[in-house]
Parts: structure tokens; sequence; C-alpha cells
């Protein structure tokens, strides 16, 4: 697939199909240049949670060490199913969703010891009560217009007691440019203003959508969605990492959070 034309960036509203729409199609073009220049940091089977690196085997947020064999665990915006393969050598008993079938196409390149599902995070296609832990790394919540359905999906499908941990960018960062070097370190945007970011083509159509909310505004949706926030980490960038991702680099990272992981429980 291709693209042939320069897409325009703008802010824009974008309700919930739009944004799906654009998200599918984006990944569907650009899941091969995501893992071509990700999947070396990634790692084919770790859990990490964000560009500074944070890996499960050392963060724990969905669990003590060793607590996690025998349990179902949803990863949602799974991509190549990283955090998943992680998960089964743990000896939990992962399912990968995703809604890009080109992003599952590189997770069956890497591996097919994780059962792999094409979907909406919006709407899941699981019974009540299907999974012990629900986890994603920037999977699906960024990208959404509205994540509050997402997380009552997400609490319909886990049972009671169950964790849901999830990553997105960091709200501040979207009072930022999206730049790693010193032109990304002034403020050139409202942190109060909730339009999407929109790349669209020349029919006016978004082809990239994400949406911004306030760290209020995800702890209220986490409420809404029927779960008490028991944990809000702010990975700081290490010393090891000096790679640039996107917006994010070890110059920024020094100085501002990148990445926000919510750790949420379900009664
Ligand atoms: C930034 S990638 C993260 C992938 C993986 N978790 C990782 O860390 O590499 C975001 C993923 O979310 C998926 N995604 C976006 N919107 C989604 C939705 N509404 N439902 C399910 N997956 C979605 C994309 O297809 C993409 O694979």
């Amino acid at each position: 697939m291709f693209q042939d034309y320069e897409p325009e960036a703008t802010r824009r509203n974008a309700g919930d199909a739009e944004s799906s729409r654009a998200s599918r199609g984006w990944w569907e073009r650009n899941a091969d240049e995501y893992q071509t220049e990700h999947g070396a940091f990634l790692g084919d089977d770790r859990f990490v949670w964000g560009p500074e690196g944070l890996d499960e085997a050392e963060a724990g947020l969905l669990g003590p060490a060793g607590s996690l064999k025998g349990l179902d665990v949803l990863e949602i915006g799974a991509g190549a199913a990283q955090c998943s393969r992680w998960l089964a050598a743990q000896g939990a008993r992962p399912v990968a969703l995703d809604l890009s079938h080109r992003q599952l196409q590189h997770a069956l390149r890497i591996g097919d010891d994780v059962p792999l599902i094409e979907a909406d995070a919006g709407a899941l296609p699981f019974l009540d009560s299907s999974f012990d832990i629900a986890c994603s790394a920037y999977g699906a919540v960024p990208f959404v217009a509205d994540p509050v359905r997402v997380f009552r999906e997400v609490r319909r499908v886990l049972r009671p007691g169950g964790r849901w941990v999830f990553s997105v960018t960091h709200p501040i960062r979207w009072a930022f440019p999206d730049e790693p070097g010193p032109e990304g370190l002034s403020v050139s945007a409202s942190y109060f203003d909730r339009t999407p970011y929109v790349e669209q083509d020349e029919a006016g159509r978004a082809v990239y959508v994400e949406h911004h909310r306030t760290i209020g505004d995800r702890v209220r949706d986490v409420v809404a969605g029927g779960f008490r926030l028991v944990d809000l980490v702010e990975p700081e960038w290490p010393d090891w990492n000096s790679q640039e991702w996107g917006g994010w680099s070890p110059l920024r990272g020094n100085l501002i959070p990148g990445t926000a992981i919510f750790v949420c429980e379900r009664d």
C-alpha cells in the first residue's frame, strides 16, 4: 500500500467511527515501517511500556513476579504481540488483540505461539468475565475518541478484582511540539485544548488521529469506566537509553515525562 499525497496536519474534531477508520488505515500502511524501526528495541518477547524502555519484568505493574502463571490476559492494541509473548513465557495465557491486520501479520512472522484477534477495542469479541488481566502498551487508548467506551468493554470482559494497566503519551506532551530536540522544550499549545490531532488527505478524510486528554480527564475516564486507579506511573528516562523515538529523546526525557501508565482495578 502507498500514499501519493502528503497529509495535512491539523487540530479538529474526529468522532469514534472516523478515528477508528483512520487508525486501521494508518496502521495497515505503516506497520512495516513501525516494526522495522522499533522492532529491535521492543524485542520479540519483551514487555516494554513505552519509549523510555520501562520493562514489565522490572516494573511488575501487572502483579508480582511469578503471579501471572495460569492467568488469562488480554493485550489490547498488541501490534506484533511482543508483550503477549513475554506473558506466555511467564506461564500466563495471553490473547493479543489489534485493529490492524498488518500488525497481526507481523505477530505471525515472529511466531504462532499466541492467539491473535483482529478487532476494535471499542467492541471486544469476548464473553463477560473472560480475563484476569487486561493490558495495553500505547495500544488503542491514545487513538480512540471515546476511551470510556473502551474501558467499559475492558471492565465487562474482566473478572471481579481484575487489573487493567495501560500506557499512553503523557498528557503534558501535548503542550509541546512533538520534536525530540530543543525545539520540543518550549510550550506551544494549551495543555487544556482537547481538540484531536488529525492528519487528513486532500478530501479532508482523516488518515491519522490522536486524542488528547488531560491527566484529570484520564482519571475521570478510568472511574467512569468502572475502575479504581491504584497507581499512575511516570517512567523516568534511564541513563542506558540513548535512542530517539519520534518526539521522545534523552534530552526531553530528562526534563519532562513522556509516558503515563495507569494501573487500575475493577471491584
Ligand atoms: C503504537 S502501536 C503499539 C503496539 C504495541 N503495543 C507496541 O508496544 O508496539 C498502537 C497499536 O494500537 C492499535 N490500535 C489502534 N486503535 C485501535 C483500536 N481502536 N482497537 C484496537 N487496536 C487499535 C494499532 O493497530 C497499533 O497496532
